[in-house]
């Protein structure tokens, strides 16, 4: 064979599936800012540390040799620490032997829970702009989208549009609340005229409630799952990364009534096997820490979008503030560039910023190019030098 004979040989090995998405845009980002030793602002990691108890918490359970396999589901107190926490905080009960599975993030948990419950050509409802690992999750599971637009500048939809994207085909809708990237926190009108429709149409609510904890100015978070009629019709995705400043231990969990969680578990055990161990003994103490704590956690971060916010303000984005999450969407229209890729590149060539261009939370490329996204969950001084930078524009 002749060089590009093999060359060419080589596409037998992409399957088809891969085909049909490209690398994640904003890990793309990342590494351009690394490249052009810009001020991070696309990827949603702290650059901060992690709460010392539970760092400590992690080290004592490596060294007193809690490596080896968890129970696939989840260590036990890892479970039933979820579980408690769940009653406290929402006086909602799962069960931890049988409708709490531990998981490799919410990553897993989101694409365990629809390959578990979808069938090709199942429809899944998403709200748009969304966060993109839904797209590949779809695509990967042969399921058909059917996209229901937030509008800004508070990002409601329009009850019926979302009625006409409901279908006898439809399988599940997913929900992230507080969201990203438009930081919306939905109301409960809302989330009832979601739950009526899922019990109209026998469908299942998908939620990623990460950003639970961070949420701004008297915004409530309520699990959909906590609506009449809505319990068992709602797989509950949630995780470590985020309300706990350990995006990298990759600790997540799915709440789901037992038959549901029957199938996430064969799903998740033959994925990964399981979530690191000695990070779920960690998990038990993050779990248990006190009401301050979380508290602390929105305090902190409202300051930081603050600061960001004043500083986006004063270089001529227009902000759309959030209630919750740690990312801003910013209208760039007044700058007159040609679109958000250029705007972005130009930031982060020229300015030293990096932030993640609108048209990636959307299906259709050429929708949300006059938008930009940045997180805010870094240290005070990264902000303020990206502040400082933002003036270059
Ligand atoms: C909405 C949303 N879901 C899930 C994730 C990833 O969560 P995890 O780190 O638990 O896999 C992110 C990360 O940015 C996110 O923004």
């Amino acid at each position: 064979m002749t060089s590009p004979e093999i060359a060419s040989s080589r596409a037998r090995f992409r399957s088809r599936r891969t085909l049909q998405f490209t690398e994640s845009v904003i890990r793309e980002m990342t590494r351009l800012a690394i490249q052009h030793d810009a001020v991070n602002l696309a990827q949603g990691f702290p650059d901060f540390g992690a709460p010392e108890e539970i760092k400590r918490a992690a080290q004592d359970a490596i060294a007193s040799d809690v490596n080896q396999y968890a129970i696939t589901w989840g260590a036990k107190l890892f479970r039933e620490a979820i579980g408690a926490k769940y009653r406290k905080w929402h006086g909602i009960d799962y069960d931890p032997e049988r409708e709490i599975t531990v998981c490799c993030g919410a990553t897993e948990g989101m694409i365990a829970a629809l390959l578990a419950v979808t069938n090709p050509g199942d429809e899944i409802i998403i709200f748009e702009p969304y966060y993109e690992n839904y797209g590949p999750d779809a695509l990967l599971c042969e399921a058909k989208r059917k996209l229901v637009r937030l509008r800004p500048p508070d990002w409601t939809f329009d009850p019926d549009e979302l009625r006409r994207a409901f279908s006898l085909k439809t399988k599940a809708i997913i929900l992230n609340s507080p969201n990203n990237p438009t930081g919306k926190v939905f109301t409960r009108a809302e989330l009832q005229a979601i739950a009526d429709l899922c019990q109209e149409f026998d469908v299942l609510a998908i939620t990623d409630e990460i950003y639970e904890h961070i949420i701004y100015e008297g915004a409530s978070h309520i699990p959909i799952a906590t609506l009449p009629g809505m319990r068992d019709r709602t797989i509950l995705v949630n995780s470590m990364s985020k309300t706990y400043s350990v995006t990298g231990w990759r600790v997540g969990f799915v709440l789901a009534a037992p038959d549901l969680s029957d199938s996430i578990r064969k799903v998740h055990d033959f994925l990964t096997v399981g979530a690191a161990a000695p990070l779920q003994q960690a998990g038990v103490v993050a779990l248990n820490l006190p009401d301050s704590y979380y508290e602390k956690l929105s305090v902190e971060y409202q300051k930081r979008r603050d600061l960001l916010s004043q500083r986006l303000e004063q270089a001529g984005f227009r902000c759309y503030r959030p209630n919750g999450a740690y990312y801003v969407m910013t209208d760039i229209s007044g700058f007159g560039f040609k679109d958000d890729l250029s705007f972005v590149r130009h930031m982060i060539e020229n300015v030293g910023v990096a932030a993640v261009p609108g048209s990636s939370f959307f299906l259709d490329s050429n929708a949300g190019t006059a938008l930009i996204r940045f997180c805010f969950c870094k240290k005070y001084e990264t902000l303020e030098k990206a502040g400082d930078r933002l003036r270059r524009i």
